[in-house]
């Protein structure tokens, strides 16, 4: 075999199979073609035998994991992290609608964008999907910043066409017209690595009329996806029921427009019912569970168990700005602490942290896990970067590692991260990768 461009990373790989079960090389080997695919995984014994001319980045113990997947977050809310004192409708008011309305401002929203997506590789993120602003120039900024930095998202310009304040508020038609035009321009750019979102922020803020041209463009533009809010707080359902009275619950107003089935990524979904609960599954709409960001608003908790026993698609969302931590360690500590009577294992947390998630996005044939075939998204994680973390962890059992990662982990654990075999962020006290 021909290795040249090949480049083998030898360390400890973890990479889960399905909720309950991950493949484990302790002394394993990830290999990486030049363009980024994996070509192989398993253990160095076996496959350092067919790599000669590879590049060899030998990683000693450390961890070779799949990059995470963060199924909700907001860019222009970086800056506006642990505000707290109120519910979701205050809170949007008196934080979030100012720092967005600021995004009027390109250069700001360049800069905003750049931090966002430093940030994100720097915590070990390798696919996002993300809210903008209403802003179709600070969108478009923020499209040609990932395209520019290596990042992998699902994103859109956000649509708002009632009930926002006036420095956010669009008209319909404008809505729809600046939303299609964005998704011809970025929808599958860089070969996939781009992809489109029809945002309508969420029921409170659009007309039916809006609502009825984002299912249109959905069923027009295949393969894009659309990303809103659903059932987070009791006000918002309250309000949300007046403005649709006809609709049986808060999904059924997304539905009745089309908004639903594969590539609909709704965040929260915390007060569904029974009926919801089946709809979502038999729809294979994706729920993006935002713990942190429940917590941190008082929402309410993800009715996990039921959830899961239905058998919906479903990941973890760091939800930024309600939730206070870009980093999916911390939310799947969360995810855990939320539920009051039963554990989620770490194998299940790391699961939704990846391949889950990467599944909700209906990805996961090119990411989410390492496997052969599959795109090169993984992170190199150094347990030992983080304080109260025992020395000795690397020489433990698999499942007490995954556990102190879980538990005790956050962005410091994260040495490197790399999108499609390329290194997006290298943590810079670490000069040992030559390949970044
Ligand atoms: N619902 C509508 N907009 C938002 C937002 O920006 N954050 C959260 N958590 N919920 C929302
Ligand atoms: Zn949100």
């Amino acid at each position: 075999m021909d290795n040249q461009g090949t480049t083998v990373y030898r360390g400890h790989v973890i990479t889960p199979l399905s909720a309950s079960e991950y493949l484990d090389y302790i002394d394993g080997a990830l290999v990486v073609d030049a363009v980024g695919c994996i070509v192989a995984v398993g253990e160095w014994s076996e496959l350092s035998a067919g790599v000669a001319g590879a590049t060899i980045v030998d990683l000693g113990q450390r961890l070779i994991l799949p990059g995470l997947v963060d199924l909700h977050l907001h860019l222009p809310q970086v800056s506006q992290t642990g505000r707290s004192g109120e519910h979701l409708l205050a809170w949007l008011n008196k934080y979030i609608f100012p720092a967005e309305a600021r995004f009027s401002d390109t250069r700001h929203a360049r800069k905003i964008a750049s931090w966002f997506f430093d940030e994100l590789a720097r915590n070990g993120t390798t696919l996002a999907v993300v809210f903008t602003t209403v802003h179709k120039a600070a969108a478009d900024a923020a499209f040609e910043v990932a395209l520019a930095k290596g990042s992998r998202v699902i994103m859109g310009k956000v649509m708002m066409d009632a009930n926002s304040p006036p420095a956010l508020t669009e008209t319909t038609q404008v809505s729809l017209e600046e939303s299609e035009e964005l998704a011809q321009k970025w929808h599958g750019a860089d070969n996939g690595r781009l992809l489109y979102a029809f945002t309508p922020r969420f029921g409170v803020t659009s007309t039916p009329e809006l609502l009825a041209g984002v299912g249109r463009l959905f069923a027009k533009y295949p393969g894009t996806y659309v990303h809103t809010h659903l059932s987070e707080a009791k006000e918002e359902i309250q309000f949300v029921s007046k403005q649709f009275p006809r609709a049986r619950s808060y999904l059924d107003v997304y539905r009745s427009f089309g908004i639903i089935g594969e590539r609909t990524v709704f965040a929260h979904a915390i007060h569904l019912d029974d009926d919801d609960i089946k709809c979502v599954k038999e729809t294979r709409s994706s729920l993006a569970h935002c713990p942190s960001s429940n917590f941190f608003l008082k929402s309410g908790a993800f009715l996990y168990q039921k959830i899961r026993a239905a058998g919906c698609l479903f990941g973890l969302g760091s939800d930024v700005a309600a939730g206070p931590s870009m980093s999916l360690f911390n939310v799947m500590k969360d995810a855990n602490y939320m539920q009051p009577d039963i554990w989620i294992e770490p194998p299940e947390l790391l699961f939704r942290a990846t391949l889950g998630g990467a599944q909700a996005a209906h990805l996961d044939h090119l990411t989410g896990s390492l496997t052969v075939g599959k795109e090169a998204d993984f992170i190199v994680v150094d347990p030992s970067r983080k304080s109260g973390i025992v020395d000795d962890i690397l020489a433990q059992p698999t499942d007490e590692i995954l556990s102190s990662l879980v538990f005790l982990g956050d962005d410091r654990l994260i040495e490197s991260t790399y999108v499609r075999g390329k290194c997006i962020f290298h943590c810079k006290n670490v000069d040992m990768l030559a390949t970044c």
